[in-house]
């Protein structure tokens, strides 16, 4: 139970690596908030937090515009009092070559990724600061060290390793961990529904030292270690759970 009382926010956590996260984050005490733009899943993510003993609110919004961003953090503060953990999770993909990319492609890929990371970051921080203690848990992705295709992606990922290292370096003198967790290919709806979902895990079994596909739980297991005092003196690094597989 090493989150015993602490509070944490989720964001993306209706369904897939979120939600793993958002539950395993429940079953070891903490107090959470279930936060997705899908209203029926984020409720129903919050359903299921209850329903095993745990305490949970659900908050419908969109992490890449600020108001939402503000309103899920005000909104936690008024349940639970403070901020211990918050997890920015949330994320899209939209792949194509660079010829073929959409100025819009790469706006909204960036805006959820980056700039959702950035707006929930900023409005928490100030409450971890008064508390002086905190963890921030970015997800990033082994594609921030490139990968064709997803040139929109990949920088945002990239920049989700800088926004880290930054916020690292700013936050600590308040006794506040920012850390990445930097996955591979993961068995979840963003990816089971890829066009190229088949040849795309073929490819994953035999690049990857480890040869299977990340589960959720995995790199929930990395994001728990990450959010506990197991990592009180580790600020500002990137975990990969890639089955050993980089670039
Ligand atoms: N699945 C993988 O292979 C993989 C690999 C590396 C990194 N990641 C990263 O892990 C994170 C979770 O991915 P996943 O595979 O669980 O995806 P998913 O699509 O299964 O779940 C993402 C959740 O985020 C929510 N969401 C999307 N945009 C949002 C927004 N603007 N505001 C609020 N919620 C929003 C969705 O509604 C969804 O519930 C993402 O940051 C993703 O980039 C995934």
């Amino acid at each position: 139970m090493r989150f015993q009382g602490k509070v944490a926010i989720v964001t993306g956590s209706g369904k897939g690596i979120g939600k793993s996260i958002v539950k395993k984050l429940s079953q070891e005490g903490a107090l959470v908030t279930v936060t997705d733009m899908n209203k029926e899943t984020c409720e129903e993510t919050a359903k299921e937090v209850i329903q095993g003993g745990g305490k949970a609110i659900a908050i419908v919004g969109d992490i890449s515009k600020a108001e939402d961003a503000r309103s899920i953090v005000e909104k936690t503060i008024e349940s639970y009092g403070r901020i211990d953990i918050l997890v920015n999770n949330a994320g899209i993909i939209k792949d194509s070559r660079i010829t073929e990319m959409e100025e819009d492609d790469w706006d909204k890929v960036v805006d959820v990724c980056l700039k959702g990371a950035f707006l929930c970051s900023k409005y928490t921080a100030p409450y971890m600061i008064e508390q002086n203690y905190g963890k921030i848990v970015n997800i990033a992705s082994r594609s921030y060290l490139g990968n064709p295709g997803q040139a929109n992606y990949s920088s945002a990922k990239a920049g989700i390793v800088g926004l880290t290292r930054s916020l690292s370096k700013e936050l600590g003198k308040n006794y506040i961990n920012v850390n990445a967790v930097a996955p591979g290919l993961t068995e979840t709806d963003a990816i089971r529904n890829h066009p190229k979902y088949e040849k795309i895990k073929e490819i994953q079994k035999k690049d990857t030292p480890i040869p299977r596909i990340g589960l959720p739980e995995d790199v929930a297991n990395a994001v728990l270690f990450f959010a506990s005092d197991d990592s009180s003196y580790i600020s500002g690094d990137i975990l990969h759970v890639t089955g050993g597989r980089f670039g």
